[in-house]
């Protein structure tokens, strides 16, 4: 598979990680807005991105009535759930939030019901810009290991757009996007922290570069996108970023052999 998407990592130190993914992000809005004249964002859900969001809220320069928010996927819950994706986000953007447009997935809906209306609104254009982030499973977004639901097309009314899938942890019933619209979007970036993502990081990226990728976070190659990993240095420490082409900055802060 020649065209294998070779990883762009950015690495931070933990404490650093929130306000620097935020400026990242920030900057790729801005840009978009520029371009487009308006973003369609695709969230992550999970907890590693609520400081993000909280820190991507208080950015400067970007009008937030010409942001759609997406969600890359959702717990089948409904929408006052402390579990919901949609909960943490509203929780963490509060104004941003309130000036965008909010495309919500309808987890208090039947799921095969929220996923076909989530692939009406979602509609046939690609997302701009799509934050996912990575379970010790190697998982993304609701796509899980050993479950092909997310790389088959779903029922024909959502055309393959959104799929319904299982999670082996509570809330076992997802509604995601399917593996081929994540990588439709035009840029993916990777949100992932921690020292107990290190090892399956590592081995995620090894499928990449090997070119035999069966995780769902290694077969997140954008059709035409680009792919960006931001990571913290605990998250990072089980790879050799070099071999991931790392950008010049994780180069130089590569550990002295
Ligand atoms: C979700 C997310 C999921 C998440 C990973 C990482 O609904 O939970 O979409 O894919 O990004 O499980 O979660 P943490 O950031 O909490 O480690």
């Amino acid at each position: 598979m020649s065209d294998v998407v070779v990883p762009e990592i950015h690495v931070s130190g933990s404490e650093a990680f929130p306000g620097d993914a935020a400026a990242r992000i920030a900057e790729e809005i801005r840009g978009v807005i520029e371009t487009r004249g308006q973003v369609r964002l695709g969230l992550a859900g999970g907890s590693t991105p609520e400081p993000v969001y909280v820190e991507l809220a208080s950015s400067t320069g970007i009008d937030w009535t010409l942001v759609d928010f997406f969600w890359g996927d959702e717990r089948h819950v409904g929408p006052e759930d402390p579990q919901s994706n949609y909960q943490m986000a509203q929780r963490a953007f509060g104004g941003p939030f309130r000036a965008g447009r909010v495309f919500r997935i309808d987890g208090a809906l039947p799921a095969d019901d929220a996923a076909n209306n989530y692939a009406a609104a979602l509609g046939e254009q690609p997302l701009d810009l799509l934050l996912l982030g990575m379970g010790r499973d190697g998982h993304t977004a609701s796509l899980f290991p050993n479950d092909d639901s997310g790389s088959m097309p779903g029922s024909d009314d959502t055309e393959g757009r959104v799929v319904v899938t299982r999670s082996p942890e509570p809330p076992l019933t997802r509604i995601s996007l399917s593996l081929e619209t994540l990588n439709a979007a035009r840029l993916v970036m990777f949100l992932i922290v921690g020292a107990n993502k290190a090892a399956r990081l590592a081995e995620v990226f090894d499928q990449i570069v090997s070119e035999h990728p069966s995780l769902p976070a290694a077969r997140i190659q954008p059709k035409s996108g680009r792919l960006l990993w931001l990571l913290d240095t605990e998250a990072a420490s089980g790879l050799d970023v070099a071999s991931a082409r790392a950008t010049p900055r994780t180069q130089k802060d590569k550990p002295e052999r």
